[in-house]
């Protein structure tokens, strides 16, 4: 199984990676389609396409040393999708994670779901489970994967979870609801990546998102490579975060 070290500083430098970076990175992976259509191709192979760039971008996080990535699989929305693809992207995935887990676990990857696993097919709840399970004591990057997930749903799934375990309405704050989101837990959302040209949240992490900062690219998903990763993170490090405070 292969090991991948993480960056020296001397490397992060050598990328223009200077200052602290972000440590929890979100990216809705857009434009499998377009790839696809261009090449006169049909659009799964887009997906396939997606799935390759999906697994060099999480070796380059974790070899950059980022805490956690939050990737945009597939939204609540996207069931709309002709049957045909939304199998197809369910069978993609199934075979990335059972072809992944044992190196993401070697390198101490800790797989996490953000989502509603119930509705999937079986064969896709139980490789995630399994992914989940195996890797729950990791301590390296912590990889999220987004999947029948819509930022909405999780808000109103929280609310829900709050109202059950019956709490007062003036105990309820910023903090029990984040904890009762399916981010719980993890770093705040310092970034978010869009590729594709879209400049949207399409409801991918709406609470998150408050003080995120947003990078869009034209690149679509399946060109996505960790040259353009670092030139994503290069442009959030120019950011001057305020978070509502006046700034010297
Ligand atoms: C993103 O690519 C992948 C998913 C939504 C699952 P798209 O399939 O949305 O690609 P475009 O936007 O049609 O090009
Ligand atoms: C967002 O992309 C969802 C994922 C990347 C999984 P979409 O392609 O579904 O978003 P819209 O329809 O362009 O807003
Ligand atoms: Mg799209």
């Amino acid at each position: 199984m292969r090991i991948y070290e993480r960056y020296t500083q001397k490397e992060l430098d050598g990328f223009g990676l200077k200052g602290s970076l972000p440590e929890h990175v979100g990216i809705i992976m857009d434009g499998n389609g377009r790839w696809a259509t261009k090449r006169l191709m049909p659009r799964p192979m887009g997906h396939r396409a997606g799935m390759e760039a999906l697994h060099t971008i999480v070796r380059e996080a974790h070899c950059l040393g980022i805490k956690a990535l939050t990737v945009y699989a597939f939204s609540t929305e996207n069931w709309q999708r002709p049957m045909q693809e939304v199998n197809a992207l369910f069978g993609l995935l199934t075979e990335y994670f059972e072809k992944e887990i044992n190196e993401l676990d070697a390198n101490g990857v800790r797989i996490v779901v953000l989502g509603d696993l119930s509705p999937m097919p079986e064969k896709v709840r139980n490789a995630m489970q399994k992914a989940i399970e195996i890797t729950k004591d990791n301590t390296g990057l912590s990889f999220c994967i987004a999947l029948n997930y819509g930022g909405r749903n999780e808000i109103v799934r929280a609310v829900r979870n709050i109202v059950k375990a019956g709490y007062k309405a003036d105990s309820i704050d910023d903090k029990l609801i984040s904890e009762n989101l399916y981010t719980a837990g993890l770093p705040e959302l310092d970034l978010i990546i869009r590729t594709a040209g879209e400049q949207r949240l399409s409801n991918f992490l709406l609470w998150q998102a408050a003080y995120a900062e947003f990078v869009f690219t034209s690149t679509l998903w399946p060109d996505f490579d960790p040259f353009e990763l670092r030139k994503c993170i290069i442009e959030f490090m120019k950011r001057t975060r305020r978070f509502g405070k006046v700034v010297e």
